[in-house]
């Protein structure tokens, strides 16, 4: 019985900042950024949008056609929870009008948790194949300004349906997994940005990297030369690079930097997504690669700082070309705003009231679903009376 992703969408907000406009603020060379980091715009969440909002973006194109009856399990996986106690996929669960006879629940690892949800949903869905998993990824990436992670920053979100007719890709069950308990990047409960020791953690990308290649190997996984491409985890795009090489590198074989282009040609314009940021880059490869990938085998590498990693493959499904979404995609990032560098300080420093007091949210963003105002602690959500319909 083949298990996985039959469908998949990824959202991100209407705003964008061109980090050729945070290099000239940073006093930086914006090829720092282009070339040294692979990146060249990062999306910035409004007021009125967070990672619920973000998530039933996402998912709504999901649910069009059969409103998710078959649904019966919603994995929301995200770093940058709005709640300590209530998991976001509640919220979501109202807004999209998900059936009641499901679980659900918010899963984190820093940006691995996607990860262990396609794991878990793998599972649940062979326990019993008439079930289907909703996956969202959902995150805002954070560091703080005038820091070296600041134009690493990002936010976005992505939705899968896990069922047992995988018109995109099929997951293998072969995989290589490795944790360890290290510091490389992590956020207290009382910080609004994430603490991270840059260059330690781009190392310890690696080291994981290679440590899941080998525990991947050891259980019959398939060799290098099997897999079309592999996708990494991207928390800035040369990262990329970096892992392609390493990988090559340990099998002996020649590495072609060029073949990385069609995995991240969306996360150059968006940034960091966290959970999301693999998901959105396999979708990437899938979208602008020329040639047909039918039955092709795809390696996939989820690194959560603090730290776990997973190394497994997909396979190419012969229908995959059907959902990918890719004008509604471009549509979606070419229609983006730029802001100014005072306006993206203005919304980066706004503080939420924390004493219940209600405040009513601006009305900025053109998505589908925004939040509307937080009362008595509660957070509100609506569908957006200015939502702009980009694709027909
Ligand atoms: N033209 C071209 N390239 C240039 C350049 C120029 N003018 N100037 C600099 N560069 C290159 C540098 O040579 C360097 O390349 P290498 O990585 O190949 O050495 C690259 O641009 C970056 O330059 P620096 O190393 O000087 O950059 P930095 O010290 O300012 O910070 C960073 C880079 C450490 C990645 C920082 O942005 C950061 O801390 N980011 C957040 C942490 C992060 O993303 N870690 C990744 C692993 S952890 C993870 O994956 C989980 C997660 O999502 C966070």
């Amino acid at each position: 019985m083949l298990i996985g992703i039959d469908d998949l969408n990824f959202y991100v907000p209407s705003f964008y900042l061109p980090l050729a406009t945070l290099a000239k603020q940073k006093g930086e060379l914006p090829e720092k950024y282009h070339h040294g980091l692979g990146q060249r715009h990062m999306a910035i969440p409004s007021l009125d949008e967070d990672i619920v909002t973000m998530a039933a973006n996402a998912a709504y194109p999901l649910l069009k056609k059969d409103k998710g009856k078959k649904i019966r399990t919603l994995l929301f996986a995200t770093e940058s929870s709005i709640d300590q106690s209530k998991a976001a996929g509640l919220f979501l669960h109202t807004l999209l009008k998900l059936p009641r006879n499901m679980r659900i629940i918010e899963l984190k690892q820093a940006c691995y948790s996607a990860t262990a949800a396609l794991q878990f949903a793998y599972a649940l869905v062979a326990q019993d194949p008439t079930h289907e998993v909703l996956i969202i990824a959902s995150d805002i990436a954070r560091y703080g300004l005038n820091t070296p992670g600041e134009p690493t920053q990002g936010c976005g979100a992505i939705a899968m349906r896990i069922t047992t007719q995988p018109t995109v890709l099929s997951i293998n069950p072969e995989s290589g997994c490795y944790s360890e308990d290290v510091m490389d990047f992590w956020r207290p409960n009382y910080q609004e940005t994430a603490i991270v020791l840059g260059k330690y953690s781009t190392q310890k990308y690696l080291t994981v990297l290679k440590q899941c290649w080998l525990a991947y190997q050891a259980k019959n996984g398939k060799p290098l030369d099997d897999l079309y491409d592999c996708c990494y985890h991207l928390p800035f795009c040369t990262m990329a690079h970096k892992a392609e090489k390493t990988l090559h590198i340990l099998n002996n074989k020649p590495f072609n930097a060029e073949k990385i282009m069609p995995s991240v040609f969306y996360n150059r314009q968006i940034g960091n997504t966290y959970a999301a940021s693999l998901y959105i880059s396999l979708l990437s490869l899938l979208a602008h690669t020329e040639l047909n990938l039918s039955n092709q085998h795809i390696g996939a590498f989820s690194y959560g700082s603090g730290c776990v990693g997973e190394f497994f493959t997909l396979t190419v499904q012969s229908s995959y070309q059907n959902n990918l979404r890719t004008m509604a995609h471009l549509h979606m990032l070419e229609n983006r705003t730029a802001v100014t560098y005072e306006q993206y300080k203005q919304w980066f420093e706004y503080t939420w009231p924390t004493q219940g007091e209600s405040i009513i949210c601006p009305q900025i963003t053109t998505g589908r679903y925004r939040l509307k105002s937080i009362e008595a602690h509660r957070r509100q959500y609506e569908k957006n009376p200015h939502h702009l319909e980009l694709v027909p």
